[in-house]
C-alpha cells in the first residue's frame, strides 16, 4: 500500500516523543501554501496533544532568521516545510545548545545531520513529487496522536499542501501522498474524482471559468470573453439561474459531460494537440467538509488562496483560514487573492512580452522590481510552454529582493529531471559560487545572490545544467 515507510513512521514517533518532552515549542514554517498547511497541521496536532506552542513564519531560513529563532526563549523548535536545506546553518546552533531542532520537511537536505529529522528523502521517498512539507507534518501529526485523538482529518490540509507544491500529476497524487489521500477519504474529509482540471470549479461563473483557463489554450474560448459566452450559449443546456451564470459545481453530472464533450470537440476542431486535450481532464480533490462554492472546497483554489496571503506577508491570515477561523480571515484572504491574481496575470504578460534570453542550457529573464520576488517563481512556472517560451530548457527568473540582494527562482520539467536535471544542486552550487545560497527540489528551486553577480550566476548555472544533461 502506498504511504510512508515504517522507518519514516519510526522517525516520526521519535520526533513526537521529543516534542512531548518540551515545555513549549516554537513552530516555524515557510511562507507558501505548503508552508501554511504544514504549520496548520502541526499546530492542530500540538494543540490536540496539549503541547503549548507559538507559531512564526519566515520567507527563507538563513543565518539571520536562525539567529532570531535562537534568541527566543524556546529550547525546542519545530521547523516545517524548511529546515532540511539549511541544516548546516541550524546545526551549529544546536551544538551551542541554543535549541533542539525537530524538522518535518521535504527539501533536499544540506550536508549535515540531526537526530529529529523527518524528511521523505531520507527514506527513499521523493520530496518533489511524493510527499510535501504538509505531508511530512501529517506523518508527524499521526505520531502525535494521544488516546482518543484521530488526526486523519488533517489529511485534507496535507493534500492542499501537496497540490500547492504542484505534486499533483495527471494521474493524481501518488507515492506517499496517495496514502494520505486514502486516509482523508476514509476520515470523510476528502473526495477524489476525475474531472475537468481547469482552475475555478467552485467559484467562477462558467464564462469566466472557461475564458481564464490558460493551461490548455482553446482558440475562440481562452482569453476570449465573448467567445466563451457564445460557446456556452450554443450548447443545449440551461446554464443560467435567475439571469446569473451557474458555476461548474452547480452542474449535474450529465450537464458536465455534455459541456466537456463539446469543449473537446471544439479543441479538436481548432487543432489543439491530442496530449493537450487529454490534459483537460485529470484527478481533482474536494474538501467535503467545506462549504460548496467557496475557494476552500477545491484543493487547488484553496492553495492559491493561501499563496495569496503568505507570499504577501499575511501568513497570519492564511493560517487562520486553515485553522477554521473563517469570519474576518476569509474575507481578508479573498481581497488578497484578487491582488495576487492580478499580479500573476500582469507578471505573466510582462514575461511573455519580454521573452527570455536563451543560453546553451538555460533560459532566463530579469524582472527587476516588476514582479515581486515571492511570486516570481510561480510566474516563471506559468510562463514556460506559453507565448514562445519553450519547455526545453530550465528557466531562471531574477527579481529584486533588496538594495543588495537578488532572488532567483528556477523551474524545470519532469522530462528534464528524467534526463538528469537537478535544480536544487544547480541553485545551491551556482549561488554559493557567487556568494549566495539556495536549494529546493530537482524540478523547482531557488536562491538569493548578491546584486551585480547575476551574469556570473547564469554562466555557472548554465555550465552545471550542461554537465547534468550532458
Ligand atoms: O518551498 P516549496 O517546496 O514549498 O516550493 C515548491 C515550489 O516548487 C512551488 O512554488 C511549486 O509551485 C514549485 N513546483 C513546480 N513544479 C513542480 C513541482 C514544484 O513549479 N513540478
Ligand atoms: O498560485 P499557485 O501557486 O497555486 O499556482 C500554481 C499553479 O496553478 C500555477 O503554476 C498555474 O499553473 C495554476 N494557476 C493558473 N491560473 C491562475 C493561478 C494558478 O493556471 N490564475
Ligand atoms: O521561491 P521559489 O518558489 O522559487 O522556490 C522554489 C523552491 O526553492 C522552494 O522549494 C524553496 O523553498 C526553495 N528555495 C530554497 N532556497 C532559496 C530559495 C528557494 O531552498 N534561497
Ligand atoms: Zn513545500
Amino acid at each position: 500500500m502506498a504511504g510512508p515507510v515504517p522507518e519514516m513512521e519510526a522517525r516520526a514517533e521519535a520526533c513526537a516523543e521529543r516534542l512531548r518532552e518540551a515545555d513549549r515549542v516554537l513552530l516555524a514554517s515557510h511562507i507558501d501554501a505548503d508552508g501554511l498547511t504544514s504549520a496548520a497541521v502541526a499546530a492542530t496536532a500540538l494543540e490536540r496533544a496539549e503541547i503549548p506552542f507559538e507559531t512564526a513564519f519566515a520567507k527563507q531560513l538563513d543565518e539571520t532568521e536562525v539567529r532570531k529563532i535562537a534568541a527566543t526563549e524556546y529550547d525546542t523548535v519545530l521547523f516545517t516545510d524548511f529546515g532540511s536545506g539549511q541544516l548546516d546553518v541550524v546545526a551549529p546552533h544546536e551544538e551551542a545548545d541554543e535549541f533542539t531542532p525537530v524538522i518535518a520537511d521535504h527539501h533536499r537536505p544540506a550536508d549535515a545531520e540531526t537526530e529529529y529529522h523527518l524528511n521523505p528523502l531520507l527514506f527513499g521517498i521523493d520530496g518533489a513529487s511524493e510527499l510535501s512539507g504538509a505531508g511530512a507534518s501529517y506523518v508527524l501529526a499521526r505520531a502525535l496522536e494521544t488516546e482518543g485523538v484521530d488526526n486523519r482529518d488533517l489529511a485534507a490540509l496535507a493534500v492542499v499542501g501537496a497540490v500547492g507544491d504542484m505534486q499533483n500529476s495527471e494521474g493524481g497524487l501518488h507515492g506517499a501522498n496517495a496514502g494520505i489521500v486514502e486516509e482523508g477519504v476514509a476520515a470523510g474529509v476528502l473526495e477524489e474524482a476525475t474531472d475537468l482540471v481547469l482552475y475555478g470549479r467552485q467559484t467562477r461563473p462558467l464564462p469566466k471559468f472557461l475564458e481564464y483557463a490558460s493551461d490548455v489554450r482553446i482558440p475562440g474560448i481562452s482569453n476570449d470573453a465573448n467567445g466563451a459566452v457564445r460557446f456556452l450559449s450554443d450548447l443545449d443546456l440551461d446554464l443560467k439561474e435567475e439571469g446569473d451564470w451557474r458555476r461548474w459545481v452547480d452542474l449535474t453530472m450529465d450537464e458536465r459531460k455534455t459541456l466537456v464533450s463539446a469543449l473537446m470537440r471544439r479543441a479538436i476542431a481548432s487543432g489543439v494537440p491530442a496530449d493537450r486535450i487529454e490534459s483537460l481532464v485529470g484527478t481533482t480533490y474536494t474538501l467535503t467538509a467545506e462549504e460548496e462554492g467557496t475557494e476552500l472546497r477545491d484543493v487547488s483554489e484553496f492553495s492559491t488562496l493561501l499563496n495569496a496571503t503568505a507570499r504577501y506577508e499575511r501568513a497570519d491570515v492564511g493560517l487562520a483560514v486553515c485553522l477554521g477561523n473563517r469570519d474576518g480571515a476569509l474575507e481578508s484572504a479573498r481581497t488578497l487573492l484578487r491582488n495576487h491574481r492580478r499580479n500573476l496575470s500582469e507578471g505573466l504578460q510582462w514575461v511573455k512580452n519580454e521573452g527570455t534570453t536563451v543560453e546553451d542550457h538555460v533560459q532566463w529573464f530579469d524582472a527587476g522590481t516588476r514582479i515581486r520576488e515571492t511570486i516570481v517563481g510561480i510566474v516563471a512556472g506559468m510562463a514556460v510552454g506559453s507565448g514562445g517560451i519553450s519547455r526545453d530548457k530550465p528557466i531562471l527568473a531574477f527579481a529584486e529582493k533588496s538594495d543588495s540582494e537578488v532572488k532567483v527562482s528556477a523551474r524545470g520539467s519532469h522530462v528534464l529531471v528524467r534526463e538528469g536535471l537537478d535544480l536544487s544542486a544547480v541553485m545551491r552550487e551556482a549561488s554559493r559560487a557567487v556568494g549566495g545560497d539556495g536549494g529546493g527540489h530537482n524540478v523547482a528551486a531557488g536562491a538569493t545572490i548578491p546584486k551585480g553577480r547575476e551574469d556570473e550566476f547564469v554562466a555557472e548555472a548554465n555550465r552545471i545544467v550542461g554537465d547534468q544533461l550532458g
